[in-house]
């Protein structure tokens, strides 16, 4: 698959997709579309509207560290704003929108430098929240706000109390509570996205896996199980999920319905590249498991399977497809980022 047909297939909607966007009323401003995620679900965000019928603007909003994303994104009709939203008058020029995709967030890098992620996902919220006080709002949070939970419980629910382990979950639970916090202030209709890995072939868990097995390098089974979900079913969710935001805010996990083995998804690339991949004896213990059968009973099972995610990915490691070059850290057991 090029590059190209990538971004093709992310962005294509489903007929639901584009039926439910006959219904939702206003324009979309999508905060911090320049990550892994953004690009892709403005493009879909775009066609979606144009399927549809109806007019509507898709604003995509980020500091474009990327400058050529900003003219990739223009070209396939999303309306770009550059800005930096932790500035105050950046944040108050936004124009008023009726739905908001809410994915700025700080990860990697919070060793050392946890009073910016704090800032960025704890203060800001709020910030974005007073400004938007009168939309929708899609939060994107994460399954790191969870415990780590035993393989056979069937992963965290909704109603799993949080207990994040290390600075970068906290501040994410900071980020779902201060959204909530203006939410009761102001009856923000909101629902609160809580994601666990999502993977479009240039990065994520499966590319890393694959690529540790065709180099014969030793895979770390402390995490021994993940969940995992392609962007483009991801992306669709969250769209999707602007017309099911309420007061006080709707709680959701975003993932894959299985509870993935490791050892399993290498030996499956190994199948793929004729190899037998190698693992480090170390003990498997908790993992961070999020289990997503409300989404699922919303929005229906992903449409793109595991098998075929395995497959993808293992034919774009052997034609030496793009990477971002962004490593997710999945085996991570002390929330050290
Ligand atoms: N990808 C996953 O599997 C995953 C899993 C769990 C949770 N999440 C959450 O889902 C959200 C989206 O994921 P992602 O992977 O696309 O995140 P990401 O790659 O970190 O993208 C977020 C983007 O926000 C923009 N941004 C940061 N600070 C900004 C500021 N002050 N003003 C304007 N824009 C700013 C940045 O682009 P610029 O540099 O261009 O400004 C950044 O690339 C994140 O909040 C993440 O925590 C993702």
């Amino acid at each position: 698959m090029t590059e190209q047909a990538l971004e093709d297939l992310l962005s294509t909607p489903s007929t639901v997709l584009v039926q439910e966007f006959q219904k939702l009323k206003g324009d979309i401003l999508i905060l911090g579309v320049g990550g892994k995620m953004g690009p892709s679900l403005a493009k879909l965000a775009v066609r979606a509207t144009r399927e549809s019928g109806v007019e509507r603007k898709i604003y995509g909003v980020s500091r474009f560290s990327d400058k050529q994303l900003k003219s990739d994104l223009e070209s396939s009709g999303v309306q770009t704003l550059e800005a930096d939203i932790m500035n105050e008058e950046a944040l108050n020029a936004l124009p008023n929108v009726k739905n908001i995709i809410y994915m700025v967030g700080r990860k990697f890098g919070t060793a050392g430098q946890e009073h910016l992620t704090w800032a960025m996902n704890a203060y800001l919220p709020g910030r974005v929240a007073e400004r938007f006080r009168d939309s929708n709002i899609v939060v994107f949070s994460s399954g790191n706000i969870y415990p780590m939970v035993p393989i056979a419980s069937g992963g965290a629910t909704e109603h799993t109390p949080p207990s994040p382990v290390g600075e970068y979950a906290q501040s994410c639970l900071g980020r779902e509570r201060v959204f909530q916090y203006f939410s009761h202030k102001y009856q923000i209709p909101m629902l609160i996205y809580r994601l666990n890995y999502a993977i479009d072939l240039r990065y994520g868990n499966l590319l890393e896996i694959g690529e540790m097995v065709k180099n014969n390098v030793a895979i770390d089974l402390r995490v021994g199980h993940m969940n995992v979900i392609w962007q483009g079913d991801a992306n669709e969710i969250a769209l999707r999920s602007l017309l099911r935001c309420s007061f006080p805010p709707v709680i959701l996990n975003v993932t894959g319905p299985e509870t993935v083995s490791i050892k399993w998804v290498a030996r499956e690339f190994g199948r793929h590249f004729k190899t037998t991949p190698k693992f480090l004896e170390n003990e498997p213990g908790d993992c961070l498991l999020n289990n997503a059968s409300k989404c699922h009973r919303w929005f229906g099972y992903p449409r793109v399977s595991l098998s075929e995610m395995l497959q993808m990915t293992a034919d774009w490691i052997n034609t030496g497809g793009a990477k971002l070059n962004k490593p997710t850290h999945f085996q991570e057991t002390k929330g050290n980022y």
